[in-house]
């Protein structure tokens, strides 16, 4: 592939080969070799419109360590606030020889209509409440990693569906990888026909509690209230209260499953400290799998199949 725009540009042989090279690629992270020169003369620039810690940083960290150049681009403080377009930001990207751009936009569909703009290779690093394809890789890697398969798996993925990007990816990639996803949340926050439009076989509850004996991996949602009506919204009490994950509904959660929140969490509303430092979370390993899935990608849109 050229592009990764969304989960769905994935099948399951590319999916399962990105996920192999991540593999790959966390060994020889964990070994003395901290550089390999597969991207060295090639540039990577991430283009972010808005605020991130855990991708910015880690598709930076991913792209130095394939010695890749790596150029950062934050729309504030750009020519951007004098009104610049993305479409003239890119085409000046361009001009200077980016091989791949990695984009974050508040706006849903930037990147697919970056990659019309550029001849490069074209990230998304999450567009508005549409798609964010490598948060969904690397928390699919983070599952095979600690349970050994995604085949089969059971996923509950818990809150505010309405406005995640992460939960669209997740559902087209785990789909295509043979899990079986159910969204959790109270209706206002999960859209009517997400589930049918997005993946066949994917359900919806409302009811947190009678899912959580029979899943494998519990993901938490961000309540993004940056992102809604308050008319949307019960009360923090009251949604902490019917989806909040907490101790007791940790306790019932199957002994082998996982608790998975892909950042930044909201301590004390869809999570609480106690599930978040458990042993039972990986929040803080989805976070260095995100490296070695991000070099992945990187490898394989630049240094592999498409050189
Ligand atoms: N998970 C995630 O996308 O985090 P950031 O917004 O910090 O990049």
């Amino acid at each position: 592939i050229k592009h990764l725009l969304s989960g769905a540009d994935l099948d399951a042989a590319t999916a399962t080969e990105i996920l192999d090279t991540a593999a790959e690629m966390a060994t020889v992270a964990g070994r003395e070799i901290k550089k390999l020169p597969a991207l060295r003369g090639r540039t990577v620039v991430n283009l972010f419109y808005e605020d991130s810690t855990r991708t910015r940083i880690s598709f930076e960290a991913a792209a130095k360590r394939l010695s890749a150049d790596v150029i950062n681009f934050s729309a504030k403080g750009s020519s951007v606030t004098k009104g610049e377009s993305l479409k003239d930001t890119a085409l000046t990207l361009q001009a200077m020889g980016a091989d791949a751009v990695v984009v974050r936009h508040p706006a849903s569909g930037a990147p697919h209509r970056l990659a019309n703009w550029v001849d490069g290779s074209v990230v998304n690093a999450g567009d508005g409440t549409h798609e964010h394809p490598t948060q969904a890789l690397l928390d699919a890697y983070t599952m095979r990693a600690r349970l050994g398969r995604l085949a089969g798996l059971s996923v509950a993925v818990v809150g505010d569906v309405l406005h995640s990007r992460v939960a669209r990816s997740n559902v087209l990639l785990l789909s295509t990888l043979g899990a079986k996803v159910t969204l959790v949340g109270p209706p206002t926050l999960i859209p009517v026909d997400i589930a049918g439009a997005l993946a066949p076989g994917t359900d919806v509850s409302y009811d947190l509690d009678c899912v959580l004996p029979d899943v494998d991996v519990v993901m938490m949602l961000r309540v993004q209230r940056e992102r809604m009506k308050d008319s949307y919204f019960p009360s923090a009490r009251e949604y902490a209260r019917r989806y909040g994950l907490d101790g007791p509904r940790m306790r019932r959660l199957p002994e082998h499953a996982i608790v998975m929140h892909p950042g930044p969490m909201n301590r004390g509303m869809e999570i609480t400290a106690e599930v978040a430092d458990s042993p039972r979370s990986t929040i803080v390993e989805q976070v260095t799998n995100g490296v070695s899935v991000r070099m992945a990608v990187l490898y394989l849109l630049l240094g592999g199949n498409n050189r």
